[in-house]
């Protein structure tokens, strides 16, 4: 097992909010994590911070093998560190197939040139993208819907289709932020059978925020649980959810 990512005593404040207060996160190769607890717990704090969005107070933080000091997410991306948002974040007027082609274009390497003129080259490229768009979306079995605006899709969709984005830059890690928020338990029990497929079919590392109990038991193998800001257990999924304190600090909030 090779450790991809190893972030060490990780704080961040927001005006005298402690949102994360010596976090620590290690993820594998591979690994399917959790990261769960109540509402303003700091879980996409968290996921801000490892994602170069937000810089940490201190800390230390070790992206495959490299020191990360002031890296701007789009680096952090190139490397192999894809994400989704707890809100969807689409190109909404733009196509399913588009949607997914877009984190692409940075890797492009036919001339603006052949752009504006449209050569041989271009078109051959052109092709290439569509083509590997078509695949990721094929996984997601949304091949069907590569013609559609992402906005007319349905929500469990448009979802999925964030997840396909990411798929589209090759992350060796995805963070996936409350995925099936807002999804039905069809749809829900669809997106588990995705999660894992990614996981054992291109052996990408996956860490997950999530709230259904359902799929976070269903799918992770290792849970590390935030309360205030601070990691209150972690370790074997069902030990886990059935510790005193992850008991307190989920009815503590009443929202859950
Ligand atoms: N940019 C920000 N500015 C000020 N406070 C923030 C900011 N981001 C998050 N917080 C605060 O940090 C705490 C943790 O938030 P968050 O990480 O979004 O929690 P979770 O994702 O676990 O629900 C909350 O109290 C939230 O209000
Ligand atoms: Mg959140």
């Amino acid at each position: 097992m090779t450790k991809l990512m190893d972030a060490r005593n990780i704080s961040i404040e927001f005006g005298g909010l402690k949102a994360l207060n010596n976090f620590n996160m290690e993820i594998n190769s591979g690994e399917l994590v959790g990261l769960i607890g109540p509402n303003g717990a700091g879980k996409t704090t968290a996921f801000n911070v490892l994602t170069g969005i937000y810089q940490p107070s201190s800390g230390e933080y070790e992206l495959f093998g490299e020191v990360i000091k002031n890296r701007k997410p789009y680096q952090l991306v190139e490397s192999g560190l894809a994400r989704t948002f707890q809100n969807i974040r689409l190109f909404k007027h733009l196509s399913v197939l588009q949607n997914v082609r877009v984190p692409q274009n940075n890797s492009m390497t036919y001339s603006i040139g052949a752009g504006m003129f449209r050569t041989k080259n271009y078109w051959k490229e052109e092709n290439e993208y569509n083509k590997r768009a078509l695949d990721i979306l094929k996984i997601f079995e949304m091949d069907h819907l590569a013609e559609y605006e992402a906005t007319s899709l349905p929500y469990g969709e448009q979802r999925k289709l964030e997840i396909a984005r990411a798929m589209a830059s090759n992350p060796k890690i995805l963070l996936l932020d409350e995925p099936a928020a807002g999804m039905n338990p069809k749809e829900t029990e669809e997106l588990m059978k995705t999660i894992r497929f990614i996981r054992d079919e291109f052996g990408i590392a996956i860490l997950l925020i999530e709230h259904d109990m359902k799929m976070v038991l269903g799918i992770c193998e290792r849970l590390v649980v935030l309360d205030m800001g601070n990691i209150i257990a972690e370790g074997d999924p069902m030990e886990v959810v059935n510790d005193k304190n992850v008991i307190k600090a989920y009815l503590g909030t009443g929202d859950e």
